[in-house]
């Protein structure tokens, strides 16, 4: 192995966040509101298979071990099972993750599964059918919810749930939630909603801290689990009661960036450090070939040294992020 990806903080990366398509069929108020519209007369053009193996290989070199697919809604792309077979096929990759809006989990997990996909989490921000649909823009609450059953079916031992933190619509429903998971293995992640560069006020409006709900769980007998390597910035609670966990994704909590363990590789193959830096780093270049691994290696290598302790968020400072499905959440 060449030597580990390591920033100037002594930040280790054994993470790739790794965004496969920008396109998503969802219109979530706090992502993409008006759906997804390529950039004005441009052919969107994202990584091919080639080249999602070329950067999959440099990072498994330098000590990457797992791989998230995001988009967008990755499962959009007609190759995601021959990505995920791809990826999970290159030596040091462990784990292959995506993060999914469900929307083609009941028809295609058996076959992701097979093709060497560990991990899923999968987006429910109201188990209201009627808020489902207000929140993501399509009535497909149902579609999801069979999703989630076919996963299982196929095997996942546990399941991630993402649901942001909305304040009037689903922050209010910390006991429905809670009912939900009593007796299902899923890992359910409040994400505080992050303001991001094309959003309206929609961040002063509905914005609200996890802290609540951390409260509400810590005084109702819920434990904190301790970390693994590659774990995420989720603080995860468990309870003897229920077979699911809560977790909680506090971005604007002090300190949230210092165990930071991921890099970012977006659709059309730019290095972002941070979900909300100021630039990308251009890899596309050398993913052209097999035999430009070692310049790849150097150029990741190079942008690692930019980046920086923390991010500037609790200062409104959003860098150029207009919103997450640009860079995969
Ligand atoms: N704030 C917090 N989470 C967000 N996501 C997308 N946009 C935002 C935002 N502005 C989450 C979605 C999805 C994951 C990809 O990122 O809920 O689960
Ligand atoms: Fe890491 Fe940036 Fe996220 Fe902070 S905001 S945890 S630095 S990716």
């Amino acid at each position: 192995m060449a030597q580990q990806f390591e920033d100037s903080f002594q930040r280790k990366f054994y993470y790739l966040r790794l965004s496969i398509t920008d396109v998503c069929n969802f219109r979530c108020t706090y992502c993409l509101p008006d759906g997804y519209h390529p950039e004005q007369g441009k052919k969107p053009s994202f990584l091919t298979l080639d080249e999602i193996r070329r950067v999959t290989r440099a990072f498994a070199d330098c000590g990457t071990t797992k791989v998230r697919l995001t988009g967008g809604e990755p499962s959009l792309r007609r190759d995601f099972t021959d990505i995920i077979h791809t990826v999970a096929s290159q030596p040091g990759i462990e784990k292959v993750a995506t993060t999914t809006n469900g929307y083609r989990m009941a028809k295609h997990v058996h076959e992701w599964r097979d093709a060497g996909l560990t991990q899923i989490n999968v987006s429910v921000d109201s188990l209201d059918p009627r808020q489902f649909h207000q929140i993501t823009g399509e009535n497909l609450f149902h579609t999801v919810m069979a999703g989630i059953d076919t996963a299982f079916d196929a095997g996942f031992a546990q399941i991630k749930v993402n649901t942001v933190l909305l304040k009037g619509m689903n922050a209010e429903q910390l006991p429905q939630f809670l009912a939900w998971i009593k007796d299902r293995p899923i890992q359910l992640r409040f994400i505080e909603l992050m303001q991001t560069g094309e959003m309206d006020d929609l961040f002063q409006r509905c914005h609200v801290s996890g802290v609540s709900i951390r409260n509400t769980l810590m005084a109702n007998g819920w434990l904190l689990r301790s970390k693994g390597l590659n774990d995420g910035p989720a603080q995860v609670f468990y309870h003897p009661d229920y077979l699911g966990e809560i977790g909680l994704i506090m971005p604007y909590e002090k300190g949230f960036c210092s165990t930071c363990n991921r890099l970012r590789v977006s659709a059309r193959g730019k290095l972002h450090l941070c979900l909300f830096g100021e630039h990308g780093v251009e890899l596309r270049d050398l993913l052209t070939h097999d035999h430009q691994r070692e310049a790849l290696i150097t150029r990741i290598r190079g942008g690692l040294t930019e980046k920086s302790v923390s991010h500037d968020l609790l200062e409104g400072n959003t860098g150029m992020t207009p919103h997450l499905a640009s860079i995969g959440g």
